[in-house]
């Protein structure tokens, strides 16, 4: 399939989790401005250093910085025939300045409610080496691994609680506005990693 596919949801919902079936059935890349925003705060640079603020208070980015940074990823070579977008649009200014640059071919969002994502962030490890994600309970770590592993510092309760409300004001009325387009494909969230992954790759199928 040829553009975009955005992959859409609150928090914690299973965005990174989920990408990998998509990169895999696709062979589009992965870009998640998260990951992205992660990166530029710990190498320190000039765009790190403004964002760090937003991210620990769990508020995002201003558009303007997010839309250049993906202006930028999408020149290069490995973008041309379309990308995967986890936690990137997350605005309807930003989603009006992706329509701009490359064209958004379906937006699959995993549904989760309020009260799953507390526990799934608070609980969530990841592997700096590898980039993979964990769950202390629901996708344990072998345990070898287990003095590596880090937690993101607004993986905290009240972090969470203020990346919900930003997600509620500002990121949800996307999903209709990708719904209205009638490119917006919904997967229920809730069952376990393994379960997800089925309605994911189902999802990925009938595009
Ligand atoms: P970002 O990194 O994008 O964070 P997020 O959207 O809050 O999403 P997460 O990475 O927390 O969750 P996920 O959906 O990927 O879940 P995961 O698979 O890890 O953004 C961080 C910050 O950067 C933002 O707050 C903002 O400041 C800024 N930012 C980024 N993009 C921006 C943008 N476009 N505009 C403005 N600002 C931006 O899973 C979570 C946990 O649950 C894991 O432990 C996993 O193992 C577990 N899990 C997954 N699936 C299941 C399941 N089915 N059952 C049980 N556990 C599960």
């Amino acid at each position: 399939m040829m553009g975009s596919i955005v992959l859409f949801g609150p928090p914690g919902a299973g965005k990174g989790t989920q990408a990998e079936i998509i990169v895999e059935m696709t062979g589009k890349p992965q870009i998640s401005t998260g990951d992205m925003l992660r990166s530029a705060v710990s190498q320190g640079t000039e765009l790190g250093l403004e964002a760090r603020e937003y991210m620990e208070a769990g508020k995002l980015v201003p558009d303007q910085v997010i839309i250049g940074l993906i202006k930028d990823r999408l020149s290069e070579s490995d973008a041309s025939n379309g990308v995967l977008f986890d936690g990137f649009p997350r605005t309807i200014p930003q989603a009006e300045a992706l329509s701009e640059i490359t064209e958004v071919s379906a937006v699959i969002s995993i549904a989760v409610p309020d009260e799953d994502i507390v526990n799934r962030i608070v609980g969530r490890r990841m592997d700096p080496e590898t980039g993979e994600i964990y769950h202390v309970s629901f996708k344990p770590p072998p345990p070898e691994l287990s003095n590596r592993l880090v937690q993101r510092k607004d993986d905290n309760e009240e972090t969470v609680r203020m990346r919900l409300a930003a997600y509620h004001n500002q990121t949800k009325p996307l999903g209709d506005w990708y719904g209205n387009m009638g490119i917006l494909s919904t997967v229920d969230g809730t069952g376990t990693i393994q379960e997800v992954s089925q309605s994911v790759a189902n999802a990925v199928r009938n595009l």
